[in-house]
């Protein structure tokens, strides 16, 4: 059996990692492709070097560009990659463009293909991750749902008999990562001087709140007014949104900081008293870390966090102060997302539904 992995952003690469070992372990042949969309090694190859995962066999090297330019990159280069290897499955990952790039050119070169987190929905067209997810899905052979939630999303779209729900692999990668750093201190706290339990992490990267001067004007505003300080993780795109803006990022309680490596971002937030944030692994993150979140969107695909009060929406700067102010949430010992063991999942359904 041989699987092609295809990454290229960030939290991919967390959730490679997961899957390289289950492979391994199973002895499936595992050929990891890197289409190149993050190159920044804070944004990439600390997570290889961190989380044991192989270098890649392939990297593209795309880079940079609008939507349609770095998506149309990636399929032309992909159609020789998979020709090349002819797998017995494509594993796409999430909502990048670098997901449905390899959804799509392996499809119509006739290779099956699984989609890792499939089913999640924000129902907001706005953004370019929801068409990402939504046509993946559709052109997918099988579809690996993190949650009930998630494969009810696809059974409503008449996708049900292609779906099997296998748990959440960035769970497994945060347990054995919390596991480990646990009793360690935070580089993090150490660096700037803080106090355990006295700040926030934050991070903000999403298109609807970085692109428009404005609106990154307002989430500053709202940041920089708590009453404790906040770390701002800043992702280039912020960084790069801000400067081009005007706009300074360290200002009031805010204090901007370069992304953090993996076992540095855990260790982190079980040393803050909350995180407020616009990334979807990082919300739930800190629910399975217990550490209470607050999330600048209008929705959320990660329902299970709200329901369960780990998590709150907010969007203007009052919102913002009034969820971070919060009492912490009622303990809870639900696991919406799986036991830590998804990834074995994942390479048993391809196992099975292989050949
Ligand atoms: C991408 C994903 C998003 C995911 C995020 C995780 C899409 C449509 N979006 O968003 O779903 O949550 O990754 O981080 O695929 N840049 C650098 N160095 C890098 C990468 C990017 O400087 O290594 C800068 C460039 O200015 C680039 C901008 O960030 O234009 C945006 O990068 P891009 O990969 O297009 O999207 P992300 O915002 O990272």
């Amino acid at each position: 059996m041989k699987v092609i992995s295809v990454v290229g952003a960030r939290p991919q690469f967390v959730k490679l990692a997961p899957i390289a070992h289950a492979a391994a372990a199973a002895g499936v042949e595992h050929v990891i492709v890197h289409t190149g969309q993050h190159y920044d090694p804070m944004l990439s190859d600390v997570f290889f070097e961190d989380l044991g995962i192989p270098a890649p066999d392939v990297h593209l090297g795309v880079g940079s560009g609008s939507h349609g330019v770095q998506t149309g990159a990636m399929l032309g280069a992909l159609d020789g990659v998979f020709d090349e290897h002819q797998p017995d499955w494509v594993l796409v990952y999430g909502d990048t463009n670098s997901t449905i790039a390899a959804a799509l050119s392996a499809v119509k070169l006739h290779f099956p293909v699984a989609h890792l987190e499939a089913g999640l929905r924000s129902f907001n067209r706005r953004m370019p991750e929801e068409h990402n997810r939504v046509l993946t899905d559709h052109a997918a052979d099988l579809l690996l749902a993190p949650t009930d939630v998630a494969a009810q999303h696809l059974a409503a779209e008449g996708l049900g008999d292609k779906t099997v729900v296998v748990g959440d692999v960035m769970t497994d990668v945060l347990f054995t990562t919390r596991d480990a750093v646990a009793g360690a201190p935070s580089k993090l706290v150490a660096e700037l001087g803080l106090t355990p339990g006295e700040f926030s992490v934050a991070t903000i990267h999403r298109a609807d709140n970085t692109d428009d001067p404005a609106r990154l004007a307002e989430v500053v505003a709202g940041l920089s007014a708590l009453d404790h300080p906040v770390v701002l993780l800043a992702h280039p795109r912020v960084a790069a949104r801000a400067a081009s803006a005007g706009i300074q990022l360290t200002t009031g309680s805010l204090i901007e900081h370069a992304p953090l490596a993996y076992p540095d971002l855990i260790a982190a937030v079980l040393a803050s008293r909350g995180v407020v944030t616009d990334s979807g692994g990082l919300q739930k993150e800190a629910f399975l870390l217990r550490v209470p979140a607050t999330t600048v969107r209008t929705e959320t695909e990660w329902v299970e966090t709200i329901d369960l009060g780990w998590n709150v929406l907010a969007n203007t700067s009052d919102e913002i102060a009034a969820a971070v102010a919060r009492p912490r949430p009622a303990e809870t010992d639900a696991a919406p997302y799986g036991d830590g063991h998804a990834a074995d999942r994942v390479v048993a359904e391809l196992l099975a539904h292989g050949d």
